[in-house]
């Protein structure tokens, strides 16, 4: 099926930290640099069709630890995701969820569990 890009960077996306581009391999002119902090979110909001959608995230996680993050749509956590290690800032993955997207605007949330707060955040697909 066709996606659509949405960038961590871009507005309407909300980045609760910094937009960096000091790592390299990012889509677009960055990425979301979240505060180190539970509840420090990437969020970005979608237009779609009712139904069952891929919600793809491209990330990297530079650390030896997980930074787990629930994903929350339109304020209802739907999921979640571990967001392991990928060996480095400038090494992206991608994780991929299967969710039910309402008719029209939705907002798509990553809330981070642990003190760690996000990956870095570059995209995501819908
Ligand atoms: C480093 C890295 C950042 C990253 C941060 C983190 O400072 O350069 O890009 O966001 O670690 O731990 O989240």
């Amino acid at each position: 099926a066709e996606t659509t890009r949405y960038e961590a960077e871009t507005s309407p996306s909300v980045c609760s930290g910094t937009i960096d581009s000091n790592h390299s391999g990012f889509s677009g002119s960055g990425f979301c640099n979240g505060t180190n902090a539970t509840d420090a979110y990437a969020q970005s909001t979608v237009n779609v069709a009712a139904g069952t959608a891929a919600v793809a995230v491209r990330f990297a996680n530079g650390t030896t630890s997980n930074r787990p993050a629930d994903l929350i749509v339109d304020g209802t956590t739907v999921g979640s995701l571990s967001f392991e290690p990928t060996g480095g800032w400038n090494i992206w993955a991608t994780r991929t969820l299967s969710v039910n997207l309402n008719s029209g605007s939705n907002t798509i949330r990553l809330n981070p569990t642990g003190s760690g707060g996000l990956p870095n955040i570059d995209y995501i697909d819908v």
